[in-house]
């Protein structure tokens, strides 16, 4: 076999992302049955978790995700560009220096300072309309928002924004929604309705009040209010070993192959710092990825991945562009083998989960942190297309 890629990855390196759209919009429809009529916002910053969001976005809005959710306005605009309509909503706000910006792609931010409320109504004067935004409030996650205790007083600063600005929408973010049995998720859901019911009596009436991320899509259906917005469900994972399983599966896989394979005598040392030294006769491949395409340095000399179905160690550090596994006990190893980081190999698989416990960190991590070298190949009802950063450099 050919250590390259064929098909549409051929110009690339053989490291690749696959993503199965068919997939996505199921885990679309299972999410869609379990809230009934509630809307839906698809939580799709960072890239997508990973997965790309433009394409994510695309297929979303093609079986009509009511919202979009992002983190920053830059995301926002890459979204607008690639063709989506449907509302966006930025989770983390804006600087007041992008109010424009906001305003000009038709984005819906958060606020929770007066500085971008001042911002805002001066650019919507400035292009004559009126900009909607929703009230981020803090009941308890204690990063960014308006102090639940404090909304009312901020809603008089909204209230006296009109008519350049109307209060669409007032949200929360929960810290332990992933643990069923923390009592603090209900402490959250109080503050929140007692700050809903502050910014009432200012005589506003935001349309969509909404709490429910994942995890309590899954558990908390009394949270799901006006407006739901599952991030991790919708690519497939469940946020925590705790919660029962949506009917959702992985909807990316991530795979790499062998570029050299080489025998090595016992002592041999392996890698920036010689961490690993083979303690027999062993068969070491290396694959053409490294910590910059998003496989964790804490995976060194800890963890495994796939190979002919069977689990190679990783050993030795993981560097910037490759790591070495070792196939001694891969009958039939060879060049070109591929390797599967995340994914089905055979009888064996690996979910980010996997990846998450072995580098002490959690699935979001792993999922978003696939690197932007890595290509991505989309699959959709039998077509495939790639996305690459390279694609341009190579055309
Ligand atoms: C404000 C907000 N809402 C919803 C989500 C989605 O969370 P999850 O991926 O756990 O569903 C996130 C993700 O971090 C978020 O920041």
């Amino acid at each position: 076999m050919a250590a390259g890629v064929s098909g549409p990855l051929e110009p690339y390196r053989p490291t690749w992302a696959e993503i199965d759209l068919d997939r996505l919009a199921a885990n679309l429809a299972a999410i869609r049955r379990r809230l009934g009529s509630v809307p839906l916002l698809a939580v799709v910053k960072a890239n997508g978790y990973g997965h790309g969001a433009v394409e994510v976005a695309r297929l979303l809005e093609s079986e009509r995700a009511d919202m979009f959710g992002v983190a920053l306005p830059e995301e926002g605009v890459e979204l607008r560009r690639a063709g989506i309509r449907a509302p966006i909503l930025l989770l983390g706000g804006f600087t007041p220096e992008q109010a424009d910006l906001v305003l000009a792609h038709g984005l819906t931010p958060a606020v929770y300072r007066p500085d971008q409320v001042a911002a805002l109504v001066a650019a919507a004067a400035q292009r004559g309309v009126t900009a909607a935004v929703h009230l981020k409030i803090d009941t308890g996650m204690g990063r960014l928002g308006v102090p639940a205790a404090e909304a009312g007083a901020f809603a008089q600063v909204l209230a006296e924004a009109a008519p350049r600005l109307t209060l669409e929408g007032c949200f929360s973010h929960f810290a332990v929604a992933d643990d069923p049995a923390d009592p603090f998720t209900d402490v959250q859901v109080e503050h929140f309705l007692a700050a809903v019911d502050a910014v009432s009596a200012r005589g506003l009436q935001p349309r969509l009040l909404h709490l429910a991320n994942s995890a309590a899509v899954i558990d908390r259906p009394p949270t799901w209010l006006t407006l739901a917005r599952p991030g991790i469900i919708l690519y497939g994972y469940r946020p925590s070993e705790a919660m029962q399983p949506l009917d959702v599966q992985p909807v990316l896989t991530f795979r790499s192959r062998i570029i050299y394979i080489k025998d090595v005598a016992p002592g041999t040392s392996l890698g920036y710092g010689r961490t690993f030294l083979a303690p027999r006769p062993a068969r070491i491949a290396s694959l053409a990825l490294g910590y910059d395409d998003g496989l964790p340095r804490l995976l060194s000399n800890r963890g495994h991945v796939l190979v002919r179905g069977r689990r190679a160690p990783i050993v030795g550090r993981i560097s910037m562009d490759l790591t070495t596994i070792d196939v001694t006990d891969v009958p039939g190893a060879a060049l070109g083998d591929e390797a599967v980081v995340i994914g089905r190999s055979g009888d064996e698989s690996l979910g980010a989960e996997a990846l998450a416990a072995w580098a002490e960190t959690i699935t979001w991590d792993i999922l978003c942190g696939i690197g932007p070298r890595v290509p991505r190949l989309y699959h959709r009802a039998g077509r495939t297309t790639v996305t690459s950063r390279f694609a341009d450099a190579l055309a």
